[in-house]
């Protein structure tokens, strides 16, 4: 039986014992006499591991973290946890934590990006590093290409304001999907401290071979969505759901991305997210290559594929091929082993954020980010949306479908296709 609580979090008496430690305070920012009533609470222990997190506008950042200097507040038992997005290109982000740098050391810096605290997103690693099945195989010799795709089936409405001039680029891909990047493709780090964790993600970004001018319009798709709808529900359009007569914001990115590494300078990542599209879905294809030889005549082997999926399913699927046994002759066919994880006993699909959080309090940064991963991301990014500023290819895509044309037309061109998970 799967749950999203552990039995002692549905608990009523835990709960309530729970809430008589809650003790909630307000604080204005325009205020700074408004904290010392934070103070007075905070004070009563003298010790205490004190972690604040700020569900605030990045520009606000530096005024709290101001006040928290001022009141006295920063020990050296203090985290600071931030949310995303951290700038909107390079230089923003760096006056984002040069301000944040004033007040409060590196490692006292918890910058959240939700992917990594994802279960599936942990059982990566595990799988990767605790199984030398794919240690071996882990590399261009064996593996064509990675498909890394998050698909959504909302659309903006609602977040309009956030949205629109940011686009999917900035909301998605400088961000969760390169995490993702990071971890399929980053070496195994020494140890599981999060500085050796931390450096060989900034060296996969760092090593991304940048993307710039024509390259830009060879190598990605930006698309919006239209009205159109799944099911006979009518579904508005981009500019509906903004109140917008015109926006060139993107809601769908499809970019072909490579690692410059002797491991795999020679294998395609082909990146893909997007809004209001068929299904709600997150997964990672690696796709191996074809046997070196194929010694059955006449018969169509496919080559190996292990899929990661996220969500809304913790899955890894591994297609292979098997000998048909409802044939006498040596016929082979395509089977699936496939791993549920929320379908094994005792399993609960746990909050990315409960795990964040708890490791903020234990001090263990290694599931958040670095500025120089930040950096490095937005560097990546950068050129690639001043490109699109010049360049006018803005696609169009019906809410409800899989996205433009032009994202299948970019993976096609390498005589490779998009894979969509489908149910045995
Ligand atoms: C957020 C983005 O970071 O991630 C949203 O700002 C997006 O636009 C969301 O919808 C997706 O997260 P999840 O966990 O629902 O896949």
């Amino acid at each position: 039986m799967r749950s999203n609580l552990l039995d002692e979090e549905k608990d009523p008496q835990a709960i309530a014992e729970f809430l008589k430690h809650v003790i909630p305070v307000q604080v204005d920012i325009e205020n700074a006499a408004s904290f010392d009533n934070l103070k007075a609470h905070l004070l009563q222990n003298p010790n205490p591991v004190r972690l604040f997190y700020l569900a605030v506008p990045p520009v606000f950042y530096a005024q709290v973290a101001g006040l928290l200097k001022e009141k006295q507040l920063i020990t050296s038992n203090t985290r600071l946890v931030v949310e995303k997005p951290i700038g909107f290109d390079l230089p923003s982000s760096e006056i984002i934590n040069d301000a944040l740098a004033d007040y409060f050391d590196e490692e006292q810096i918890y910058r959240i990006d939700h992917y990594l605290g994802k279960e599936t997103v942990q059982n990566l690693l595990a799988m990767r590093f605790g199984n030398s099945l794919f240690e071996r195989f882990w590399d261009a010799h064996a593996i064509d290409h990675i498909q890394i795709s998050i698909n959504e089936r909302v659309g903006v409405k609602g977040r309009a304001d956030y949205y629109e001039g940011i686009g999917a680029l900035k909301d998605m891909v400088q961000n969760h999907l390169l995490q993702l990047l990071c971890l399929i493709a980053m070496e195994s780090p020494n140890d599981l401290t999060s500085e050796n964790i931390h450096c060989e993600k900034i060296k996969v970004l760092k090593a991304l071979r940048p993307l710039t001018g024509d390259a830009v319009n060879k190598n990605s798709v930006r698309a919006q969505y239209v009205a159109g709808g799944l099911n006979d529900q009518v579904e508005s359009g981009y500019l509906e759901d903004t109140e917008l007569t015109q926006s060139s914001t993107e809601t769908f990115v499809a970019i072909k991305a490579h690692i410059n590494s002797w491991t795999w300078s020679k294998v395609p990542f082909y990146l893909r997210t997007g809004k209001r599209l068929s299904n709600q879905r997150a997964e990672i294809v690696i796709q191996f290559k074809d046997v070196s030889l194929n010694i059955y005549p006449d018969q169509l082997l496919q080559a190996n594929r292990l899929v990661i999926q996220l969500q809304p399913e913790e899955r890894l699927q591994l297609h292979m091929m098997a000998k048909d046994r409802e044939s006498l002759a040596t016929q082979l066919k395509p089977v699936i082993l496939d791993l549920n994880f929320l379908e094994q006993k005792g399993s609960y699909r746990s909050f990315a954020y409960k795990r964040l959080f708890l490791d903020a309090v234990d001090g263990n940064r290694s599931l958040f980010i670095h500025r120089d991963e930040v950096a490095a991301a937005w560097q990546w990014i950068d050129p690639i949306a001043q490109q699109w500023q010049k360049s006018n290819d803005l696609h169009l895509y019906r809410a409800g479908t899989d996205g433009p044309e032009a994202a299948d037309a970019l993976i096609r061109a390498d005589g490779r296709e998009w894979f969509e998970t489908t149910e045995e």
